[in-house]
């Protein structure tokens, strides 16, 4: 039997649902093994979490747990990053470095948005996976590495699969023992739970006396969508903390930082928001018809951007729409972006439709990376 109680503090994951308490199940049967696992879930649904518990009740828990978020590193250099090099390997290659497949062997390694590998090192990760073993960078003999794998994605891999961005064969592999966090919006049982714990935990640290939810507030932030799940509760408990005066949150604390209008990508015909009135449904649907058409626009830009990597080459400069003119545009959106995202860069790029990697890449470009 698994004591629930112990588990949540231990590892700082709450929640009452029945559909969370089968996912820990699970995590307790699969951490004592060495087989890899796929955690998938959206952004903010507490992927990081779980690939720490999963160590943590692993028999590698006193060795390092080693995270890599393979959609923040540079292309060029992901392969370094995990392989290692010999020295002279490539220009620069002053010495020979260790990659984390090396420095994390004995323990456990966390490749997070595994999605985001590109697709030739996809190839050689499988055959770590199935051979133990590496060959750094420039090296001619293979080491021998004993690492336990847990992945986690917040795409949904099949799709990835479909649109040939992940090879097959390694998504068969990984999803052979696949974990799924549901989304804060399929357990809203876990809300009330989740908002007093954060609430306490902001009391305590702050070390301000005890605020508590009034009964009415606690319906409202069930009947939020949490598009940005956990993470986005757990934010707005905190602002609305931090502003409280009166001791008791209320609905008004709450709803200045929510997003009327939200739209679930995975179900992609159904707006959800919280005001049903059929006037706001109007101008739901408006926004969702909008916000498609400007996705679309930035694949489009991104299709073309990618084909050549001078903008000059595409867009002729004119009188009307000069390069200046396209590059603040681009700075606009990014900005806009960002703003909605509260500075979240993953959500960021999700919104603007690119890639996490690409936005870094972007925002050197544009000189918005400081
Ligand atoms: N069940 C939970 N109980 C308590 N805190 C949680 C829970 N789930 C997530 N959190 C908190 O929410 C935040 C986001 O969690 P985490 O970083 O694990 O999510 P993630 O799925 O890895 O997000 P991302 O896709 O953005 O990387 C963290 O502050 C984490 O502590
Ligand atoms: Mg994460």
């Amino acid at each position: 039997m698994i004591d629930h109680k112990e588990f949540q503090n231990r590892f700082g994951i709450f929640y009452r649902s029945q559909i969370m308490k089968e996912m820990v199940e699970v995590i307790h049967q699969v951490a004592p093994t060495d087989i890899t696992v796929l955690i998938q879930g959206e952004s903010g649904s507490g992927k990081e979490l779980v690939a720490k518990a999963i160590h943590g009740l692993s028999p590698r828990a006193n060795k390092k747990l080693f995270s890599v978020n393979c959609g923040a590193i540079p292309e060029g250099l992901i392969e370094s990053e995990l392989f290692g090099h010999q020295r002279g390997a490539f220009t620069g290659a002053v010495e020979s470095r260790k990659g984390y497949f090396e420095l994390a062997d004995g323990g456990t390694l966390f490749l997070d948005e595994i999605g985001d590998l590109p697709l030739p090192l996809q190839v050689k990760f499988l055959r770590v996976l199935e051979t133990k073993e590496i060959l750094r960078l420039g090296a001619e003999t293979v080491i021998k590495v004993d690492v336990r794998f847990i992945t986690a994605t917040n795409k949904d891999l099949a799709l990835e699969v479909y649109k040939k961005r992940f090879r097959e064969d390694l998504y068969y592999r990984l999803r052979t023992v696949m974990i799924e966090i549901p989304p804060l919006r399929k357990r809203k049982e876990d809300i009330p739970i989740l908002a007093d714990k954060f609430l306490e935990d902001f009391c305590e640290r702050n070390k301000i006396s005890k605020i508590e939810i009034a009964s009415e507030a606690y319906e409202f932030l069930m009947d939020y969508s949490w598009p940005g799940n956990v993470r986005e509760l757990k934010n707005i408990i905190e602002s609305a903390a931090a502003l409280n005066k009166t001791g008791i949150l209320r609905i008004e604390d709450f709803e200045k930082y929510l997003t009327p209008l939200q739209f679930d990508e995975r179900e992609r015909n159904l707006p959800i928001f919280v005001n049903k009135s059929a006037e706001v449904a109007d101008r739901e649907f408006i926004y969702k018809a909008l916000f498609e058409i400007k996705k679309d626009l930035m694949e489009i830009k991104e299709a073309i951007l990618n084909r050549s990597n001078k903008i000059e080459d595409i867009i002729p400069e004119t009188e009307n729409y000069s390069i200046t003119s396209y590059k603040e545009q681009q700075k606009e959106a990014i900005k806009n972006a960002l703003i909605q995202a509260k500075f979240d860069k993953k959500k960021a790029a999700e919104l603007l439709g690119i890639s996490l990697r690409t936005l870094y890449r972007r925002l050197k470009e544009l000189q918005m990376d400081d």
